[in-house]
């Protein structure tokens, strides 16, 4: 195996693709333009949906990029050998050009000949068949023809090999993954790549995207037939190297040596040590992308400054633990900074916000936490089982503790956190505070909260309308309300016609006039999805969402609040319908007193 840096990896694979017809495009964004369906980008393939979609993209049908990505669904694992909540995925792409034979073919190339992995090594998995899409025997073949054996060719259920979508819904489909074999004794007879065992480790994934899912969860068969593929710097740099895990790479070995300089227990010392100074590494890197994004955001109490704050505040603690000092953390943000800077000169740029944040975080957060550490400690000595939900809701409104942090606390003592409860304080805190505002508008020049309710369920009516005059591909792309008009991006391809844009504001007046009440439920995300509802797909604080149903005609996870009864939106008018970016366009709508 080739022993490579990580810049050395990032060069080889681009100019691999390069040499065959691929373009170099840069890494987009963290933060989603255009899918408020997810936090942040989380593959290659992300940014690229409208052209997955059918678009024509700019530079052509073979594209390659190195793409920052953040996954925060596997939180808990990070501190392994393997997981991280920042990394940079290697991707390749075909828009309607090369399908499976090419592309296992390139990725066979480069794995043995560029990177000198012998053949011998790798395994590889192929989707095995179900009443969405057939048996991949194609793939299996094309493998076997570039050199596996039978053998080290595995059929796994969809669960294993479909990739896709992103969001609830869009580009997806079966896949092939390939794994490092690395020559440990199957743990069963049954051991397969989709064991988390230890013996296979995921290095690449190639999707075949051939189709479109719909909210309804159908799968639509796309026009054209795409690769995508996503390869984790990382884990390739730590098996190439022969590493024990990604920690010892390039990217994190300086930040690893700075933080056990500074522990009272040494790395490796223990596997509490270890995993602790992981999670100060790995959460310091992420806030350090996050921030210093093109389009950074700064910690706050909803969505993705939300996760930023949990991941600064969760190193802050893990920080205590080990009694580093804590202008580590910030010492940490600048030696990425260095270190990143030749690839992601937003970092450079933007070096002095992403200090200073950091730094007012850490402040605020030490004033607090001596107090909430304490308070802590109060509820866990009169606790059995379970924390109730409004003392972890008083850590948090108080004291400033993430949830999350409350349950890990909770578990170190063998404690666990009435979710539900503390989503429930957090629901009925929002709704006081939102009757406050309320109070303080009454009287003044506007009653902006009502104004901007009744829009917002607007928007929602007009969701359901699009999607039927439109069809079902129709998704939210983005909404902005102000107290005069409501504003809706959505996927279309194609400006709308003056007949469908009448029909789409029948249909909503249709609903407004049939007086339906607005129904809110919360339910888990699970419950949610199989429910049919549309919306936010991460959750946020917790399994339970809000659910809000109009009839039959809409439903829709969401924060609200909304107006109780159509009636009370008057009348409704589209104003404006016109092209917001490639495959998105944007309705400016407004409500209008009395009635039709
Ligand atoms: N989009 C695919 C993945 O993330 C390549 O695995």
């Amino acid at each position: 195996m080739q022993k490579l840096t990580s810049s050395e990896l990032r060069t080889q694979y681009l100019n691999f693709f390069k040499n065959h017809g691929h373009a170099v495009i840069g890494s987009a964004s963290l933060i989603p333009e255009n899918d408020p369906t997810v936090l942040f980008t989380t593959a290659g393939m992300h940014p690229l949906e409208p052209y997955l979609m059918g678009e024509k993209h700019p530079l052509g049908k073979r594209l390659v990029n190195v793409q920052k990505c953040v996954r925060t669904g596997d939180i808990d694992e990070v501190g392994d050998a393997t997981h991280c909540t920042f990394f940079e995925m290697l991707g390749n792409w075909s828009l309607g050009d090369y399908f499976k034979k090419e592309s296992i073919h390139f990725s066979y190339d480069f794995l043995v000949n560029v990177l000198k992995i012998n053949p011998k090594d790798l395994a590889v998995s192929v989707f095995e068949g179900d009443g969405d899409s057939p048996r991949d025997v194609d793939s299996a073949g094309y493998w076997v023809s570039e050199g596996l054996s039978p053998e080290q060719v595995y059929f796994l259920p969809k669960k294993n090999n479909w990739w896709g979508p992103a969001g609830l819904t869009g580009p997806c489909g079966p896949d092939t993954e390939i794994f490092i074999d690395t020559k440990k004794p199957k743990c069963s007879p049954d051991c397969s790549p989709a064991c988390d065992c230890g013996k296979f480790i995921e290095i690449w994934n190639n999707v075949f995207m051939q189709y479109n899912k719909t909210a309804e969860g159908k799968f639509v068969p796309l026009d054209n037939k795409n690769v995508d593929t996503g390869m984790g710097l990382e884990r390739t740099i730590c098996i190439l190297n022969g590493y024990k895990s990604v920690y010892e790479t390039d990217l994190f070995i300086d930040a690893i040596k700075l933080i056990g300089s500074e522990a009272s227990a040494k790395y490796g010392e223990s596997e509490e040590a270890t995993r602790a100074i992981r999670i100060i590494a790995d959460h310091m890197r992420t806030a350090t992308f996050i921030i210093g994004d093109e389009r950074g955001v700064t910690p706050g109490n909803i969505d993705q400054g939300y996760v930023l704050r949990r991941l600064i505040r969760r190193a802050i603690r893990y920080a205590r633990k080990l009694s580093i000092r804590v202008s580590t953390l910030w010492e940490l943000a600048e030696l990425y900074v260095g270190q990143y800077a030749n690839v992601y000169g937003e970092l450079e740029r933007n070096k002095a916000g992403i200090i200073s944040e950091i730094k007012k975080e850490i402040e605020k957060f030490e004033k607090t936490l001596n107090g909430g550490l304490k308070e802590f400690e109060k509820v866990a000595a009169i606790t059995t089982g379970v924390i109730d939900g409004a003392a972890a809701f008083r850590l948090y409104d108080t004291f400033g503790f993430p949830v999350e942090i409350t349950e890990e606390l909770a578990k170190d003592k063998g404690l666990t956190v009435d979710r539900a409860g503390f989503d429930a304080a957090f629901v009925s805190h929002q709704q006081k505070s939102q009757a406050g505002a309320e109070q303080k508008f009454k009287g003044g020049l506007h009653d902006h909260l009502d104004e901007t309710t009744r829009l917002h369920t607007a928007t929602h009516l007009l969701q359901a309308a699009l999607r039927r005059v439109l069809g079902e591909g129709v998704f939210q792309r983005g909404s902005n309300i102000t107290a005069e008009r409501l504003r809706f991006d959505f996927s279309f391809g194609r400006p709308m016609t003056s007949d469908e844009i009448s029909e789409t504001e029948k249909i909503v007046n249709d609903v407004i006039k049939a007086e339906i009440d607005i129904v809110l439920e919360e339910m888990s995300v699970e419950e949610a999805k199989n429910k049919g509802a549309l919306g936010v797909f991460e959750s946020k604080y917790g399994e339970i969402v809000k659910v809000y149903t109009i009839g039959g005609f809409s439903k829709e996870i969401c924060g609200g609040p909304h107006a109780k009864n159509t009636r009370e939106l008057g009348v409704f008018k589209i104003e404006k319908e016109q092209s917001s970016s490639s495959g998105v366009r944007r309705i400016r709508a407004v409500l209008i007193n009395g009635e039709l």
